[in-house]
């Protein structure tokens, strides 16, 4: 088991990632009211989770979130309360999130809202889960004219990986949790950038060992990042690293048809372009990132109906946008990032071009 703390003072947490679940959870429940909500996938971890449980919480009771992005509503969210409601769950009741990112988005902001708010626990079930959303407090549903647009800061009490959950995951959801953890050798680690070169076949084979490296490093990368900035108000935005780009390609295709972790993957690309067309990168480290997202089964291009313009009012739609200016992070090599506020149109729809139009 690796233990990692994410340090916000009286809200800090931790973080157990290992296979199995870990024997903490129980003290967690223990006499407790908890709500479990989770997805149709997950049924045979839900079971588990269950008989791990045992008769140590007061209560449970398991409530059935419909699959897909398009899940994460208001209306669930409310059905979601009606049953924390029913369930008599008071501010001393625990709701656990057993699934990935849909899952742990909503229970958390039904956690930040019911009576005010109350404990909720992350149990995050896709790669992109545990790399990247079960941690740092964002939670939120989605609204028919955005995504994310309704939601709060809410941290969750404690975080638990457990490796095992990743022997059900379809290898295109893989690749997207893939995709978030060459971000963070992206904007922050160079020698983890080239750990995953040498290990990426291993990693989307699913060996435990090479995951627990990689998984544990990307989120102590996050944990520090988001101590350092939980609101984002600063360095917490080089997270977002090729998410501009990326949202504007999930619009576009209608959210859940493109993961979004494929989409962040090619907005690295875009990203990293406009950047080396700016001097920040060279063209080898550009390379090393085009085979390091093939070798991760990402996708290396954009969806070829989407052109290159099409992007830009999809971007100007992002949360980062301030005063009608677009704030893009982009690498400055392979280890570091910075925010940009002054990229021109053509430069932009340029390096979409150059990625759409790239050999590879
Ligand atoms: N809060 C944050 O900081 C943050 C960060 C990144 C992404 N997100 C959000 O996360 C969401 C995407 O999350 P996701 O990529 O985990 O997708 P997801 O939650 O939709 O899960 C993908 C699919 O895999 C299934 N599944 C989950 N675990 C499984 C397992 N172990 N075995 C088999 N099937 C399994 C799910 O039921 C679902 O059908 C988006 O809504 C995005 O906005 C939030």
């Amino acid at each position: 088991m690796i233990k990692l703390d994410v340090g916000l003072g009286d809200r800090s947490y931790p973080i157990q990632i290992g296979t199995g679940l870990h024997p903490s959870l129980k003290e967690h429940v223990s006499g407790r009211a908890v709500v479990i909500v989770s997805q149709e996938p997950l049924a045979q971890h839900l079971k588990t989770l269950l008989a791990f449980l045992g008769d140590a919480p007061k209560s449970v009771t398991a409530y059935p979130l419909p699959n897909g992005e398009s899940a994460k509503n208001i209306g669930e969210l409310e059905k979601i309360i009606g049953c924390l409601i029913e369930a008599g769950l008071g501010r001393d009741g625990l709701l656990i999130a057993l699934g990935g990112g849909v899952v742990g988005d909503i229970t958390g902001f039904a956690a930040a809202c019911y009576q005010r708010g109350m404990d909720f626990i992350q149990l995050p079930t896709t790669l992109l889960s545990q790399v990247d959303s079960a941690v740092g407090g964002k939670t939120a549903v989605n609204h028919p004219l955005g995504k994310n647009l309704i939601g709060a800061f809410h941290q969750p009490k404690a975080v638990f990986v457990d490796l095992d959950w990743l022997d059900t995951l379809p290898d295109n959801e893989m690749s997207a949790g893939l995709a978030e953890i060459i971000k963070y050798g992206v904007i922050a680690d160079p020698d983890f950038f080239t750990w995953l070169e040498a290990n990426m076949a291993g990693l989307r084979s699913k060996n435990k060992a090479l995951l627990a490296h990689a998984i544990a490093r990307s989120l102590s990368i996050k944990a520090e990042v988001v101590a350092q900035d939980e609101r984002e108000q600063g360095v917490r935005a080089h997270l977002n690293l090729g998410h501009t780009f990326g949202h504007a390609i999930e619009a576009h295709q209608g959210y859940g048809n493109w993961l979004h972790g494929e989409a962040v993957g090619v907005g690295m690309l875009m990203a990293s372009e406009l950047a080396k067309s700016r001097g920040m990168l060279d063209d080898e480290q550009i390379q090393r990132l085009y085979r390091l997202n093939r070798a991760a089964g990402l996708p290396l291009k954009g969806p070829a109906e989407m052109a290159p313009q099409t992007y830009l009012p999809l971007m100007m739609r992002d949360k980062k946008v301030l005063a009608g200016k677009l704030r893009l992070v982009l690498p400055i090599g392979l280890g570091q990032a910075t925010v940009v506020s002054d990229a021109t149109e053509s430069e932009i729809v340029a390096a979409i071009a150059t990625v759409q139009s790239a050999n590879h």
